[in-house]
């Protein structure tokens, strides 16, 4: 999949480039490694019912799953009769992806690498008539202790979604001065005490050990007031593991990537879905969908002139507020509280009123 003749466009374009969809079974990336995992018993994705409404698949249609993980929303698009394309970062997870996904035969293959890239990585498919995107880490990813993910559990302070690439937590915290390391902490985590929290880790790091994700979670803690710290419904170190994690990940530049890719990545009458789970991703969808659908008017050049006239929409947006779950989902799915699904669909050339 790498390698990159440029994306044809249209409809006849995606029929004819994903005929011989032409990357069973590979999955590209230097150094991937699949390795046997445990896999959990019973996967249910978040939101799966407004991802099925949103996503409408008709059979034959060419989906890319961003985020395949564990594989349910996959599973979800291919009973609907989609072919897919699943990706993801985590060479783990795809290597349990193409287990579950097996029986679905060649309308499904994998890709590994990060959805940053998603246009390079299916340059050779063309457009596509889906694409979603459930982002941030897994439960298989934070449960696992050898991620660097947990602060229930010692482990290497790690947290990259991709092993085979970029700099772990530990070197990203002994790398940066403090102010900065108070910066991501503010930023990603929304910590109101991110300046003592950084001067906690930097002591951490200039201590003796040992360096796992127990000691720097008691780190935290330490460097919080102490009233702060009583006062938190969720473990007191969460929002510093969030920035942290945000940070060596760099998931809101990978997000934005994928957004600007959007409006290049989809044929005619496609339809992007994209589950967040915090503000700061939901923020950027949110705007971003409402650029696209028109939603947000031009500046005026100048104060006291008129906005110019709006460009034609390409995309209708398709969920005025968020999908969010249920009841039912929340008593099955606690991570399902903060996930939020926003969906777009692009026009095709007769809604934009433009000759086929
Ligand atoms: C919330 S899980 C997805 C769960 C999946 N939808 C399912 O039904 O099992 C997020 C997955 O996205 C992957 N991921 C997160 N950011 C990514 C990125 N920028 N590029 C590729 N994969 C990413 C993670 O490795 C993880 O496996």
């Amino acid at each position: 999949m790498q390698g990159a003749s440029p994306m044809r466009r249209g409809p006849r374009s995606v029929a004819a480039a994903t005929k011989h969809l032409p990357i069973s079974g590979r999955s590209g990336g230097r150094g991937t490694k699949e390795r046997p995992i445990n896999r959990p018993m019973h996967h249910r994705p978040v939101l799966a019912r407004a991802v099925s409404r949103l996503a409408a698949v008709r059979p034959g249609e060419l989906w890319v799953d961003c985020t395949t993980g564990f594989a349910g929303h996959s599973t979800g698009l291919l009973e609907q009769g989609a072919r897919l394309v699943g990706l993801d970062q985590d060479p783990d997870a795809l290597g349990h992806a193409r287990e579950t996904l097996a029986r679905f035969g060649d309308r499904v293959n994998f890709v590994h690498g990060n959805f940053r890239d998603v246009e390079q990585l299916l340059a050779e498919v063309g457009p596509v008539h889906g694409l979603l995107a459930d982002l941030g880490v897994s439960s298989y990813q934070l449960d696992r202790p050898e991620r660097g993910f947990s602060f229930q559990a010692a482990g290497p302070v790690d947290m990259r979604m991709d092993p085979t690439r970029g700099e772990p937590a530990e070197a990203l915290i002994r790398r940066l001065s403090v102010p900065e390391l108070a910066g991501v902490i503010r930023r990603y985590g929304e910590e109101p005490f991110a300046g003592p929290v950084a001067r906690a880790l930097a002591a951490w790091a200039a201590g003796p050990g040992p360096f796992d994700t127990a000691t720097l979670a008691r780190a935290v803690v330490d460097g919080l007031p102490k009233k702060a710290a009583a006062k938190r419904r969720h473990h007191p170190a969460t929002k510093t593991f969030q920035a942290l994690r945000i940070a060596v990940n760099d998931e809101l530049g990978a997000l934005e990537a994928l957004l600007d890719a959007i409006p290049r990545l989809l044929a005619p009458g496609g339809r992007a879905l994209i589950i967040s789970f915090h503000s700061l991703e939901d923020r950027l969808v949110k705007r971003r969908f409402a650029d696209l659908s028109g939603r947000n008017r031009p500046q005026a050049p100048r104060r006291g002139l008129p906005p110019p006239p709006a460009p034609p929409a390409e995309f209708e947006l398709l969920t005025r507020k968020p999908a969010v779950a249920d009841p039912d989902e929340l008593d099955d799915n606690p991570r399902a509280r903060s996930a939020k699904l926003r969906a777009v669909r692009r026009f095709t050339a007769d809604e934009m009123g433009v000759a086929a």
